[in-house]
């Protein structure tokens, strides 16, 4: 089988020397131990951070190691209770064709899907960790009340194309997104349920902001920092809600060139909040979030848009992708 590993580390930007595609021999199980063939691998702007051990919550990756990253599996042998062949599940598989889980350890978060009569892909996105994202940050962080104004940046990407659903299935009135490109921009409203898209890239963010939200905002959904959230605090409402998912305008800068901010007193005047929050702390509840997901997938409420590109060949080019902003949806790989 073949399997991804780290040749060097990323100065910035990776590029396609920083990894190393291997053959090595399909692993043997033991007790409690499953093997599973991939079907799809999922790729985060975090992944980045991995190459570089800059993120706390994972293992070190060393030079030669097998890239972490998580997917959607088929159980072809288990020698677990729990599991059997056919099963379908998400797991922190690494890059690779087929891999050995041990499902009692926590850190690979092994879990059954359960709606297995959705598409398995959607173990990759609204079934998985950027389905769940887009419900914690817009449901449980922001909690939006019926009617409400939401914005969300990031709005094209894997976690934005569904916040903006999730928001109206929550009730939203007005729901607009910020994304890069008019193409991007004419899919946030035809297909992603928005009701308007702002184009960062060509657009003056301030005068749109202002345009499109005449009574302020309500709830901000952000994914990307800096600059333009500086801008949408100008324009916050009293008790307003910021969710801060990520920060992908930042992720390859400096620190010394990160964006200062100048409004961050309107969170005091206006009594609000700005929260961050991480979808690993919800592990307990990824099977209500799963059922919550796939039942208003069935009711039409949400409708995934998927970036995939085939092979597992591709993973490298998937992830610097991410940074390109050449994914519209949930970008992945399909592997098996
Ligand atoms: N809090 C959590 O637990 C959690 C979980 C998952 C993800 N996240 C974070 O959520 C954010 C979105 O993740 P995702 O998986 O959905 O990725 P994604 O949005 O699909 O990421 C790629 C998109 O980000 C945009 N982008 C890239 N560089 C940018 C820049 N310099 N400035 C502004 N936008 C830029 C691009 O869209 P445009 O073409 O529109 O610029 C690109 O298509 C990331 O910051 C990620 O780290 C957080």
């Amino acid at each position: 089988m073949r399997q991804w590993v780290l040749a060097s580390r990323p100065d910035g930007l990776a590029t396609i020397d920083n990894f190393r595609l291997e053959e090595a021999p399909v692993p043997e199980i033991g007790d409690r131990e499953l093997l599973v063939r991939t079907l799809y691998l999922g790729v985060a702007p975090v992944m980045l951070r991995y190459m570089t051990n800059e993120a706390s919550f994972e293992r070190p990756l060393e030079i030669g190691d097998v890239m972490h990253g998580r997917g959607v599996a088929e159980v072809i042998a288990s020698r677990h209770p729990d599991f059997r062949p056919g099963d379908r599940v998400q797991s922190k598989l690494g890059w690779r064709e087929y891999a050995k889980i041990a499902p009692d350890d926590p850190y690979f978060l092994t879990y059954k899907m359960r709606n297995t009569d959705l598409p398995a892909s959607y173990g990759i996105g609204s079934l998985a960790m950027s389905g769940f994202t887009a419900l914690i940050g817009m449901r449980e962080i922001c909690q939006v009340v019926p009617g409400e104004t939401v914005l969300v940046s990031g709005a094209a990407g894997g976690v934005g194309s569904q916040a903006g659903f999730v928001a109206r299935a929550l009730g939203a009135g007005n729901v607009v997104g910020i994304a890069g490109g008019p193409e991007k921009c004419s899919l946030l409203m035809t297909r992603l349920g928005y009701d308007a898209a702002i184009d960062y890239k060509s657009e003056n963010v301030r005068e749109k902001l202002e345009e499109n939200f005449p009574d302020g905002i309500d709830v901000y959904f952000d994914n990307v920092f800096g600059e333009v959230l500086d801008e949408v605090l100008l324009l916050i409402n009293r008790r307003a809600r910021i969710a801060l998912c990520g920060r992908i305008s930042e992720y390859l800068k400096p620190v010394a060139e990160h964006h200062a901010f100048r409004n961050l007193g309107r969170l005091g005047l206006q009594d609000a909040k700005l929260e961050a929050f991480f979808v690993y702390d919800y592990t307990a509840r990824f099977a209500e979030f799963e059922d919550i997901l796939a039942n208003w997938i069935r009711d039409g409420k949400l409708n995934p848009l998927e970036h995939v590109l085939e092979g597992l060949e591709r993973m490298p080019e998937a992830l610097i992708g991410l940074y390109e902003g050449r994914n519209a949806g949930v970008a992945m790989v399909r592997i098996g």
